[in-house]
């Protein structure tokens, strides 16, 4: 790439390992207020650096890429989900970009797993009541739940982390069923003991506990929608773990406030720029379980998502293709 060390700027602050590491290897700018960095300041960065390393809660769109200095050639995002950065844009003008996959399926598939069993159970709610003061002892009827055990559970889309929640769901005795792009090979199905269904519409239509696991494209935006949601069971539970834009937010909390739908965990929200705005109504519904994007939040996991980072970076730098390239196929 070049002689001198590549100059690096980070928008936002990274495990103290990591952004030790990167001091050690590169010419590094670090972000220590860990405050999002605002348009100009982003524009100031992609015209100085070599490399940028945006998280989510960056928007790496078309006017921010024009700004792009001779030198910058890769972005490499720490984090999996790439869908705030125009990645065709940025392969026209010649910039890589790369992610963070694989290293968080585990602990968001726990994540996942905690509200899958959370919702149905009112953990919140019980916690709630604990905390007024109000509890006055065991009831027959207090606080009763849905039982989780020989349910069905829909997965939609079934990469590293839809399976790595299937795994964990098999184990509490739900019934897996699933829609992806693509069906999985035979010899995964079995071990997962789930079922395809090609069309999303009839999965929905039987499930008890719908989990998301799908990434935001184009295809899958409000794929959710008012319609399908109205396709599900009365009483079915929604869990979010992957971005907040695969359901029509407005729709889900009609569904909610209806009753409809008995009950959701959301970790992710429509409206999740570097400053989120969460639907004001969906805070007050006792039924549902609101998280602020900690799916992935355990120190082992950023740090290995840092490691990928690097790792990236200086395979790029090597004049070599990163091993987390995002392809556009992948969109
Ligand atoms: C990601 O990496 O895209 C996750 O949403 C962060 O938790």
């Amino acid at each position: 790439m070049t002689d001198r060390k590549l100059r690096v700027v980070v928008t936002r602050r990274l495990p103290e390992p990591i952004e030790t590491r990167m001091s050690e290897l590169f010419d590094a700018r670090l972000n220590d207020s860990d405050e999002p960095m605002s348009a100009a300041e982003l524009g100031a960065a992609i015209r100085e650096a070599d490399v940028l390393v945006p998280t989510l809660s960056d928007h790496i769109d078309q006017k921010l890429l024009a700004q792009a200095g001779p030198d910058m050639r890769l972005i490499a995002n720490y984090g999996a989900g790439f869908d705030h950065i125009d990645v065709e844009t940025a392969r026209r003008r010649g910039i890589t970009v790369t992610n963070t996959p694989g290293v968080l399926a585990e602990d968001t598939a726990d994540m996942c797993m905690a509200l899958i069993l959370g919702v149905p159970r009112r953990i919140s709610e019980g916690l709630t009541l604990m905390r007024s003061g109000e509890w006055h002892g065991w009831t027959p009827t207090g606080l009763t739940g849905s039982r989780i055990w020989g349910k069905r559970l829909g997965i939609l889309g079934m990469g590293r982390i839809g399976q790595a929640v299937a795994r964990r769901a098999k184990a509490f005795g739900l019934q897996v069923h699933y829609h992806n792009r693509r069906r999985l090979h035979q010899t995964v199905e079995r071990d997962l003991d789930a079922t395809y269904w090609d069309s999303l519409d009839q999965m929905l239509a039987r499930i008890d506990i719908l989990s998301i696991n799908c990434p935001h494209t184009p295809a899958t935006y409000h794929l959710l929608s008012s319609r399908r949601l109205q396709l599900m069971k009365q009483g079915a539970y929604i869990v979010n773990t992957a971005r907040g834009e695969v359901i029509d937010e407005n729709a889900l909390t009609r569904a909610l406030e209806s009753g409809h739908i008995a009950g959701a965990g959301l970790d992710v929200f429509e409206m999740e720029p570097a400053v989120p705005a969460v639907n004001p109504r969906l805070l007050e519904l006792p039924n549902v379980v609101l998280l602020p994007h900690m799916g992935s939040a355990t120190t082992e996991g950023r740090i290995d998502m840092g490691e990928k980072v690097i790792m990236n970076i200086r395979t790029f730098a090597d004049g070599h293709t990163p091993p987390d390239k995002v392809v556009p196929a992948m969109m």
